[in-house]
């Protein structure tokens, strides 16, 4: 997977990189975690997703990368979760990258974003500036944004943020109009939550999440044709490829799926005729949806 720059950050990344979201619950064993990373970092994906709110995904993650935490940027999310300290303050963002320092056994993270942080609190100038203040101190390399609509646009253009975190995918188009072209322009990496949009199509029935439920009627309502590709091919070129997208954050626990989206990426973006029809149906049926956070 030929490396791609993360914006001007100086870091180069794997356009497919693992969303850690789904290897911190129970159902997930140590073993499992070992297998994916083992199985990404043979696949050529550099660059892995975690947060302080994803279980023990982080303490896996730090536990799986011991003696190849050189092959990956490590990226994580935090602002919140810390026993004893408010959420969004200075302190929650010092002594949350002090605990993910610890859980990912590095010296080092590589990423670091404010995780859905409201606008109001990123204006008031606290989280950021604690933030920023790791990245002096050596803790964290590069400072992140995670989140939608007018937080996101916010981030992008305060000049305080090297990479922001946003979903792109069939039925989240939104950004590719707004805030990751303005990223682009401004030299912000972009990394795409959610590419398969929750993978809509693998529910026969309205799901019960909110967040897959509300992907399921966006699906419906797009009334898409896969043109004979497989959905998580057709899902997967559409976001590794929008322009300004620097990397999709695949959210997988299975070897196979991640597999299977580094064979879609290879091909290649999708042909301009199948992108025409995605993005005119989106046009016709999601002009008025809200990034899902
Ligand atoms: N900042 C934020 O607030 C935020 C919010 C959401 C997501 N994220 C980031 O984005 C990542 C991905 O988000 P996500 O997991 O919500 O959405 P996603 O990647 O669009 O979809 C993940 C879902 O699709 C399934 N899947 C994965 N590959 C597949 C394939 N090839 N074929 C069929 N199904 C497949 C996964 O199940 P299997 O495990 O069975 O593969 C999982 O249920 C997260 O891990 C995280 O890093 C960030």
């Amino acid at each position: 997977m030929p490396p791609r720059p993360l914006g001007t950050t100086g870091l180069t990344v794997s356009a497919l990189g693992l969303g850690a979201g789904r290897i911190g619950g129970p159902e997930t064993a140590d073993a499992d975690v070992d297998r994916l990373v083992g199985a990404a970092l043979e696949l050529g994906v550099t660059l892995i997703d975690t947060a302080r709110s994803y279980g023990a995904s982080e303490e896996r993650l730090g536990r799986a990368l011991q003696g190849r935490r050189r092959s990956v940027i490590l990226s994580t999310k935090l602002g919140y979760g810390v026993p004893g300290v408010p959420d969004w303050t200075g302190p929650a963002v010092d002594a949350g990258v002090d605990g993910a320092l610890a859980r990912l056994r590095t010296e080092v993270i590589d990423l670091v974003h404010l995780h859905s942080c409201p606008r109001v609190v990123l204006e008031r100038g606290e989280v950021v500036d604690a933030l920023q203040r790791t990245v002096r101190a050596g803790k964290v390399r590069v400072a992140a944004y995670s989140g939608e609509n007018e937080a996101l646009d916010w981030a992008v253009r305060s000049g305080a943020f090297g990479v922001v975190q946003c979903s792109v995918s069939l039925v989240d188009q939104g950004v590719l109009s707004g805030a990751v072209p303005e990223a682009g322009r401004r030299g912000i990496g972009v990394l795409a939550k959610r590419p398969l949009g929750n993978a809509p199509w693998r529910f026969a029935t309205r799901p019960e999440a909110p967040d897959v439920a509300e992907a399921w009627d966006r699906f419906g309502a797009l009334g898409l044709d896969s043109g004979g590709l497989p959905w998580d091919a057709l899902a997967a070129r559409f976001a590794a490829f929008a322009p300004g997208v620097s990397a999709i954050l695949l959210g997988t626990a299975s070897p196979a799926h991640l597999a299977s989206v580094a064979r879609a990426i290879a091909a290649g973006p999708l042909p301009t005729s199948v992108l025409s029809t995605l993005q005119a149906a989106y046009a016709r049926a999601g002009a008025g949806w809200s990034g899902r956070i």
